[in-house]
């Protein structure tokens, strides 16, 4: 009975009390005996009442059952159910809820699964990562990472990126990311204690749906033995080049003597000296080459930065080129603009152009024509070399900055050349942070243009 007071039946209670209030009212005038008017109206309510509790049950208990099932299945207890034993649209509807219910936890264990699986993948990788987000905040940085750099995931989750990470290169990276948009690579040296790490960063934009810009992810490779093998292939090279420079240069001296007191030889002892002068010569321009490589390559590498008009250098260089363009009949006009300063290596730019004229005079043929001509805009500063001679064929094209490729080996090798020339511009170039750009038309000629940046700041090839 105490139930009938109770919250959600209570409002139903009060309504029948009012119907049977409104029929005693009504029937008060028809019925004179009280007797049978309180008859009445008590028959009115306990129908009345046996009704709605039979309703109660029916429906309005079944349906509360169902929304608190739903309530719980909304909070994530997928284990939440509802059970009611009849064919009709409750019972329909409790079947309903029910498989929802199922269906939704499975859908989440897979879902666990998944970003279980993903987290170990992250957390085990051997790379460090760090996700930032588009206004510069660490959002994830994992167990590599922080093997690598230290601290604890909460010391940099929840920062700023330039506040916890304190490399300038990392800084770079990111803004670099931000600014263009696409993957940026990176290398820089990293002490943890004593140890030296030599990492590779490769900042990778993320982008939604509408490819707006969301962050960025930072992957940081652990490159130390590769690069300590490189640096023992770079060291091997610059020895042995070191230790035979001596000994070729004693050979190619000896040889030069001996061939200047020739005169009482026999021709076929002669021409054995002259081979042994020209192959000495070959050899100590290979080794003088792999020793300007070396020290280009040189961690510790700086260039002498001084600021001179290109016009100046040209002047240097022409004398050292003359005999040869006269050798071979060419033509040589040059074509730079007035007081063309820049701010560079002297002797690196004054390398860059001997090789590049060097390689158009041997691969010209006589009475050809090679043209210098130096330009400037606000940034840079553009020397071209331009010959008529015989091209580089398109697929030899992106190959030729290799060390000892040679388009024709038998030909470059009757010019005395070793293949590195270009490679020695390449190196130069890129430390100089410039750019070079080839053309080239077989049996029309080539044109090669070095961009350099007007003023070159020191820079650290590893940087
Ligand atoms: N101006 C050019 N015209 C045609 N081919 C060229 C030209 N410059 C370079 N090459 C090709 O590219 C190759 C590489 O040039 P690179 O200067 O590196 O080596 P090299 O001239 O053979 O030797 P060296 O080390 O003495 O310069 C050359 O062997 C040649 O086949
Ligand atoms: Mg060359």
């Amino acid at each position: 009975m105490r139930f009938l007071f109770k919250k959600p039946i209570f409002g139903y209670v009060i309504g029948i009390f009012l119907v049977v209030a409104f029929t005693a009212i009504l029937l008060s005038f028809l019925i004179g005996h009280s007797f049978v008017l309180i008859a009445v109206l008590l028959i009115q309510f306990i129908v009345l009442l046996l009704f709605l509790l039979n309703f109660y049950d029916r429906f309005i208990k079944p349906v509360n059952k169902a929304t608190n099932t739903i309530d719980e299945i909304v909070k994530g207890n997928y284990r939440a159910r509802f059970h009611h034993p009849t064919s009709d649209s409750i019972g329909l509807l409790s079947t309903k809820i029910n498989s929802l219910a199922r269906n939704l936890s499975e859908i989440s264990i897979q879902e666990q699964m998944q970003s279980e699986q993903l987290s170990t993948i992250i957390e085990n990788t051997q790379s460090g990562l760090v996700l930032i987000d588009s206004k510069g905040y660490i959002h994830f940085v994992n167990k590599k990472f922080i093997t690598l750099f230290g601290n604890s995931s909460k010391a940099y989750q929840g920062y700023l990126y330039y506040d916890v990470l304190n490399n300038e290169i990392i800084h770079e990276t990111v803004q670099k990311t931000f600014l263009y948009e696409r993957n940026i690579k990176e290398e820089f040296t990293h002490f943890k204690g004593l140890d030296k790490y030599y990492i590779e960063i490769v900042g990778a934009p993320i982008f939604d749906d509408r490819n707006i810009l969301k962050g960025a992810v930072l992957v940081l490779y652990d490159i130390t033995e590769m690069k300590k093998l490189e640096l023992m292939r770079k060291d091997f090279v610059a020895n042995v080049s070191h230790e035979l420079k001596t000994p070729i240069t004693s050979i190619k001296g000896f040889a030069e003597t001996l061939l200047d007191n020739s005169a009482d030889q026999s021709d076929e002892n002669k021409e054995f000296l002259e081979i042994i002068y020209k192959e000495s010569n070959r050899l100590q321009l290979l080794i003088e080459d792999l020793l300007i490589l070396s020290r280009l390559e040189k961690e510790n590498f700086q260039l002498v930065l001084s600021t001179f008009d290109v016009k100046e250098a040209i002047h240097e260089i022409t004398p050292i080129i003359e005999h040869k363009l006269t050798e071979k009949k060419l033509s040589f006009s040059t074509d730079v603009e007035p007081n063309v300063e820049l701010t560079a290596d002297k002797e690196k730019v004054k390398q860059i152009m001997l090789n590049l004229i060097d390689n158009a005079i041997n691969y010209t043929p006589e009475a050809g024509e090679i043209n210098l001509s130096a330009a400037e805009d606000d940034e840079s500063i553009y020397l071209q070399i331009k010959d008529t001679g015989i091209g580089i064929a398109k697929e030899s094209l992106p190959r030729i900055f290799e060390r000892f490729y040679r388009v024709d080996k038998a030909r470059s090798r009757n010019t005395g050349g070793t293949g590195l020339g270009l490679a020695i511009v390449k190196h130069i170039v890129e430390v100089h942070d410039g750019d070079i750009q080839i053309e080239s038309e077989v049996n029309e000629g080539t044109t090669i243009t070095v961009i350099l940046p007007k003023v070159t700041g020191s820079k650290n090839i590893l940087d």
